[in-house]
């Protein structure tokens, strides 16, 4: 596994790929590190589905908040590096801020709508940095396929809105969401709990598992459905939620209906002690 820090240097080694073998294809897997069974799963995804395989590791400051976590992120970089290594990665893109930001750099990318709800409205800014970092690693890399987690579905509603109205040529490809044995969403803030907060952060998997079984067993009414999804929620001290709602995948605006519509959006998020986690599932009926 080759490792690249400048944007200049990545995208040379990537045009030689495309040129070489008629056109060796590129996946690429963009994350901040700290990786974990998740990120995994979307490289073994484009390492079956692509020639190449290029990950990025860059905690993108621009998405992080003046309050949150981006000094506590967790950076676990040399053990990163062995677990790509192992994987089979062919190129590590880890460029340091400044090299993905030189000075006097002002354009960035809003997708306003979308963007500004779910995260988008709890946390104002962050998905222009996604967006505005993930364009640049689209350039940058000019992959053929880009693979995201459904674990963060918001994140991938706005993406697939950006490469639709910015004409990216490329296919976004979503990946199932990995589970711990408890059914928590795997994620790099994990870390950052503790025994019980980690018991406690069961509640968002089970408040979905909830929602899915009622509908299962044939609920349709709207208000209902929005009632176990509070209810479940509400039975753990430690988590403050910070938004629970049936949303439209596509747009993530909420469900105005009484009936649930074909496919329907569950996202939830709360904070644990200082830790912010989220989780979603898609309900589909007939
Ligand atoms: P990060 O949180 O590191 O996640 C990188 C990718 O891994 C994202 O596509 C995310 O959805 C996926 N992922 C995380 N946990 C997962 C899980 N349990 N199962 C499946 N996939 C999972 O998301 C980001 O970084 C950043 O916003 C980024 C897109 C890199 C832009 O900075």
């Amino acid at each position: 596994m080759q490792i690249v820090s400048s944007p200049l240097e990545m995208r040379a080694a990537c045009k030689a790929y495309q040129r070489a073998k008629e056109q060796e294809t590129i996946g690429l897997v963009p994350t901040m590190g700290a990786l974990h069974e998740g990120h995994l799963s979307l490289v073994r995804a484009s390492r079956q589905r692509c020639d190449r395989t290029v990950v990025s590791i860059f905690v993108n400051p621009l998405q992080f908040g003046p309050t949150e976590d981006l000094a506590r992120y967790p950076r676990t970089f040399e053990q990163d590096c062995r677990m790509l290594e192992e994987e089979g990665v062919d190129f590590l893109f880890a460029p340091s801020p400044e090299e993905m930001y030189s000075p006097g750099s002002e354009t960035i990318v809003d997708v306003p709508v979308t963007g500004g709800r779910l995260d988008g409205a709890s946390r104002p800014g962050h998905f222009r940095g996604v967006a505005t970092v993930v364009a640049k690693l689209f350039n940058i890399v000019q992959p053929d396929c880009a693979f995201f987690g459904e674990k963060d579905a918001a994140q991938v509603a706005v993406l697939r809105k950006m490469v639709r109205d910015l004409n990216f040529d490329l296919n976004l490809i979503v990946c199932p969401t990995v589970r711990e044995a408890s059914e928590l969403a795997m994620s790099s803030r994990n870390r950052y709990l503790n025994e019980q907060e980690r018991v406690e952060a069961k509640t968002l998997s089970r408040s979905l598992r909830a929602v899915a079984d009622v509908v299962r067993q044939g609920e349709r009414r709207l208000p209902v459905i929005r009632e176990t999804l509070r209810e479940t929620l509400a039975h753990s001290s430690l988590l403050k939620v910070d938004y629970a709602d049936l949303v439209d995948p596509e747009t993530l605006a909420a469900v105005e209906e009484d009936k649930l519509p074909a496919e329907t959006l569950v996202a939830v998020a709360g904070w644990i002690g200082t830790t912010r986690l989220i989780d979603n599932c898609t309900l589909r009926i007939d």
